[in-house]
């Protein structure tokens, strides 16, 4: 018998095939980081804990709960030592609410975006859009969690970059007034502000996401330097005479008119001012970045509008209306492949 075994060929597996069964447990992976999140079990495991001990402490079926920590284990958020199991460090720092980059009210919630109806795509290939199920949430939880979400990503990857990209401009040290343009909680804004010492600067995003912004203003003791306009930018005046205005991954709501909103931009900025600009850029026929095209798959299916840009289609409009000159490149963030744009208004 072991003869006849030695003899046979070895087995080749094509990598391919073993993604393929990868790609099918992709979304229990998911799943689990869901529901980790919405029963906040990942909020009682900073310490080692047993399942048994946690099911207690949670009130979940003991069974179940080992079955699911097993699982939250395999699939990479957890150790298992013994019988108890711990978060990996990257757990504590990103999915703890007390965390200062706490991402997962922003994971939780772009399940709406991303997965939810996913069983439904080939239904709608066939038929068209399906009615979508809007989130159950009051508008102030809808609020709080959006800027909760956005501030950990600001902290983590937006303000360094807006910081950099605006020290790249010439006279920067001498900038007096900064507008951030759809911030949401602001901490770009106010980043910017600090590092500009004499600069005084305004969030202007909807009523509802600058009165939660108030909160992360005064955290940062910044009242008397940084102020909010509630407004919609599509048809509102943000100002004049600022030095500098930020606008990052928010103009796809003003998409529908895109050369009047660069308009409005050009005529909110001082002469000489800079516009500076953060986006993604699609490329090769919409089908790159992945991870954007990916994520927007099931809302474009339902037939909501386009989040996207195509590269260099915001540069056109800035041109356009005059920007000039308008200086493009590429930055890569832990999401995906990014435009940045330093559009300058020309002197009078
Ligand atoms: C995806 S978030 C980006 C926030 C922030 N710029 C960042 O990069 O973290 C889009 C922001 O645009 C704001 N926004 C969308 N439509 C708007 C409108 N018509 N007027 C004012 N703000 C708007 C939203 O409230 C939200 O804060």
């Amino acid at each position: 018998m072991t003869g006849k075994t030695a003899g046979l060929p070895e087995l080749g597996f094509d990598p391919k095939a073993a993604e393929l069964f990868e790609l099918m447990v992709a979304p229990v992976r998911s799943w689990v980081l869901l529901t980790g999140l919405e029963l906040e079990i990942f909020e009682h495991l900073e310490s080692p804990c047993s399942a048994r001990e946690l099911a207690g402490r949670m009130g979940l079926h003991p069974l179940n709960t080992r079955i699911f920590l097993d699982a939250a284990t395999a699939g990479g958020f957890l150790r298992k030592e013994d019988e108890n199991y711990q978060n990996l460090a990257f757990v504590n720092q990103y999915l703890l609410r007390k965390s200062p980059v706490f991402l997962g009210g922003m994971l939780y919630n772009s399940r709406y975006y991303w997965l939810d109806g996913l069983d439904q795509m080939a239904e709608q290939i066939k038929k068209g859009p399906l009615p979508a199920q809007e989130p159950k949430v009051t508008e102030d939880a809808m609020w709080q969690t959006m800027c909760q979400g956005l501030a950990a990503s600001q902290r983590m990857m937006i303000t360094s970059l807006a910081i950099e990209a605006a020290r790249q401009v010439p006279g920067h040290e001498n900038f007096q007034k900064i507008l951030d343009l759809g911030g949401g909680p602001g901490l770009v804004g106010m980043a910017l502000v600090k590092e500009f010492k004499q600069a005084k600067g305004v969030l202007f995003d909807q009523p509802g996401v600058v009165r939660e912004a108030g909160k992360y203003i005064k955290s940062e003791g910044l009242e008397a330097r940084f102020n909010t306009m509630g407004g919609d930018f599509t048809s509102d005046d943000p100002g004049r005479d600022y030095d500098l205005i930020w606008a990052s991954s928010c103009l796809y709501f003003a998409r529908h008119d895109l050369k009047a909103m660069m308009k409005r931009i050009l005529e909110a900025l001082k002469p000489g001012g800079v516009f500076i600009n953060l986006h993604e850029g699609m490329e090769k026929q919409g089908t790159s970045p992945s991870a954007a095209v990916l994520s927007m798959l099931l809302t474009s299916l339902r037939g909501e509008p386009d989040m996207m840009f195509q590269k260099g289609e915001l540069a056109r409009a800035m041109a356009e209306v005059g920007f000039d000159p308008i200086q493009t490149r590429q930055v890569k963030t832990p999401w995906s492949v990014f435009e940045l744009e330093l559009a300058f208004k020309p002197e009078a």
